[in-house]
């Protein structure tokens, strides 16, 4: 698979060799579109499975990208990679992206163990810019990730670029982001003093909000007239309906 052929001579799209290098290309894209959705759906059972048990969502938020052909190309042009589907898929690692948003910084490393600790996840690289901020301020939790994808023809190891941040880092970073989109590389210093303040305050934010958090945690239980009040208020959910006629059945 070789995509020098793309710039073949005659650039002539119709050409068998054309219409076959786009056939490969979306076959290329299809295992990093099935990449995400194995790591979303992952993160989605995580999800639910957290809730159910634990009355608690560490997961805020689980969004994804599939890069496009124009910022692949631009990559490739950036990291002079060779234009062959082997190059892109061992230089260019992002082309499947996931981002997870949590409340609090510990639910950020919890969900990075859950995750990198399955089985079939492989984790290549961590990237931590939480315990290491980058010096524009930017703070997140990258993992990239090689996940197993099954084929007709058999598994592909396909691999993911995981980022995971808290809400405070997220709000940040897309402020940051579409900044640095609109000015490019000339964003005034005023604005980029501005952003390593506002990342300082979101810090210090998910500090406050971590030790709250923390705090209430470890508060212990409700006292038992408010549960039992709590418990009196709530419809029955499915499986404590169940439970409740179990009972009932064992004792007629
Ligand atoms: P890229 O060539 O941009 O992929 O960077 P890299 O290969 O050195 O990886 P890095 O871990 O620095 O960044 C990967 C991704 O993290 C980027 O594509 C962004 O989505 C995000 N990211 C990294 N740094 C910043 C930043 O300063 N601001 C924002 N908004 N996002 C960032
Ligand atoms: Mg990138």
């Amino acid at each position: 698979m070789d995509l020098g052929r793309l710039v073949a001579p005659s650039g002539d799209l119709a050409s068998e060799d054309a219409q076959q290098l786009r056939q490969d290309f979306t076959r290329f894209m299809m295992r990093y579109k099935f990449g995400i959705d194995e790591i979303v759906t992952k993160l989605s059972i995580l999800r639910d499975e957290f809730a159910h048990l634990h009355n608690d969502n560490p997961i805020e938020n689980v969004s994804s990208r599939l890069k496009n052909p124009e910022s692949i190309i631009e990559k490739m042009s950036r990291k002079k990679c060779e234009p062959t589907f082997e190059s892109i898929a061992e230089r260019i690692t992002d082309i499947a992206g996931v981002r997870v948003t949590c409340s609090f910084v510990s639910e950020v490393y919890q969900v990075f163990d859950l995750l990198t600790g399955q089985d079939d996840v492989r984790v290549v690289d961590v990237r931590d810019y939480i315990k290491t901020l980058k010096p524009n301020g930017y703070r997140s939790l990258h993992a990239l990730v090689e996940v197993p994808v099954f084929l007709s023809d058999g598994p592909v190891p396909v691999l993911v670029e995981v980022q995971l941040r808290t809400i405070a880092m997220d709000f940040w970073a897309s402020l940051e982001h579409k900044i640095h989109y609109k000015y490019r590389q000339d964003v005034p210093q005023s604005l980029l003093d501005g952003l390593k303040d506002a990342a300082d305050t979101a810090g210090a934010l998910d500090d406050t909000m971590q030790r709250l958090h923390t705090e209430v945690r470890t508060a212990g239980e409700l006292p038992p007239e408010l549960k039992a009040k709590l418990a009196d208020n709530h419809d029955l959910s499915p499986d404590e309906e169940f439970v409740k006629r179990l009972r009932q059945l064992g004792h007629s």
